[in-house]
């Protein structure tokens, strides 16, 4: 006599599993899609057009090479410029009522890591690294947008590539996370 096919050869449940992968890869997919949508910022600041003009990173974000925090631009910095440079724009008339309010510009954080993970810039633009590597081309960006999978595993497997001398240091909990 045959033996039954066991439950796992079924066709039901192999059309179950192919369902269920559809569905998971279809979550990944998406998930990895919205997480790169920038948020909607206070103002539509092209990036593209500023780098193009030679304007420095550091210019605008100046704690990459000091501190902790890149820091964000306030309106005295784009006043600075902007006071000369006027045109026609919706954009740019959002700025001036900041200027004209003296209200800070209410930038929405896109490159953030939680609370409990320590990262200071100042070692890794000391060592090298650009920041694109970590950001992305803002020449072919506006606003900011999110980098998918800046997760644990990829702080450590740079450090492992690029600093294996200082690996127990560099994948030592208390570097990161105190
Ligand atoms: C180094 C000088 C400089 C600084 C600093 C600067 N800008 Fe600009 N910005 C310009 C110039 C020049 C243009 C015009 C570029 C063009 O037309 O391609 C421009 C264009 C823009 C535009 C596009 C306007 C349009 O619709 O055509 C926006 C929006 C803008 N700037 C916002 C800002 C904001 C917000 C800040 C501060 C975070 C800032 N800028 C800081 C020089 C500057
Ligand atoms: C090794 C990867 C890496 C490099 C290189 C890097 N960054 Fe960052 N950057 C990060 C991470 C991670 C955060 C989030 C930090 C946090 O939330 O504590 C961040 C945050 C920021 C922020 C958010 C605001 C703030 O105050 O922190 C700005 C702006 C920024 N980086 C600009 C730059 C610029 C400009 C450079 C080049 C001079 C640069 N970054 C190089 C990883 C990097
Ligand atoms: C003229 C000023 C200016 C220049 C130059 C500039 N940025 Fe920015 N940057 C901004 C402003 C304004 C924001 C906030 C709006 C946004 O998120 O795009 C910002 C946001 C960012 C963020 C996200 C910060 C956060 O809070 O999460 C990163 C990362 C960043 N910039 C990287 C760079 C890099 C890298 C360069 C050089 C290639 C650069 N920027 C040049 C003005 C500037
Ligand atoms: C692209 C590569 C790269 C990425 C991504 C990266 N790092 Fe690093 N990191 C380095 C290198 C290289 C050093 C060693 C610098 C030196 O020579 O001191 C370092 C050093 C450090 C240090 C030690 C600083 C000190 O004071 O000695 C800390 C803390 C750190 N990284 C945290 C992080 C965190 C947190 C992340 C992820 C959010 C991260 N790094 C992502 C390359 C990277
Ligand atoms: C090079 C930096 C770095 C080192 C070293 C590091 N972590 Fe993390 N860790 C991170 C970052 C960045 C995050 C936040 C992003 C994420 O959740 O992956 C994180 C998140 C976590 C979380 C929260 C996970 C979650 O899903 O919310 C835990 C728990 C954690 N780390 C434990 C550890 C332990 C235990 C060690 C030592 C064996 C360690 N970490 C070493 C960078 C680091």
């Amino acid at each position: 006599m045959k033996q039954p096919k066991p439950w796992w050869q079924q066709p039901g449940f192999r059309v179950g599993i192919a369902l269920v992968l559809l569905i998971l890869l279809g979550g990944a997919v998406s998930a990895v899609y919205l997480t790169q949508i920038p948020p909607e910022q206070p103002i539509a600041f092209p990036h593209n057009r500023h780098v193009g003009l030679g304007a420095p990173c550091a210019y605008c974000h100046p704690g990459t090479a000091w501190g902790p925090n890149a820091g964000l631009p306030g309106i005295d910095k784009c006043w600075g410029c902007h006071q000369q440079v006027q045109k026609k724009s919706p954009e740019l008339e959002k700025l001036a009522a900041y200027v004209a309010n003296n209200q800070p510009i209410p930038w929405v954080p896109v490159a953030i890591q939680p609370e409990f993970v320590h990262f200071n810039h100042q070692p890794h633009v000391s060592a090298g690294i650009a920041c694109e590597t970590c950001h992305g081309d803002m020449t072919k960006m506006t606003v900011a947008e999110p980098q998918p999978r800046q997760n644990m595993g990829w702080c450590l497997s740079c450090h492992q590539k690029m600093a294996p001398e200082q690996w127990t240091k560099l994948s030592d909990c208390a570097t990161c996370h105190y």
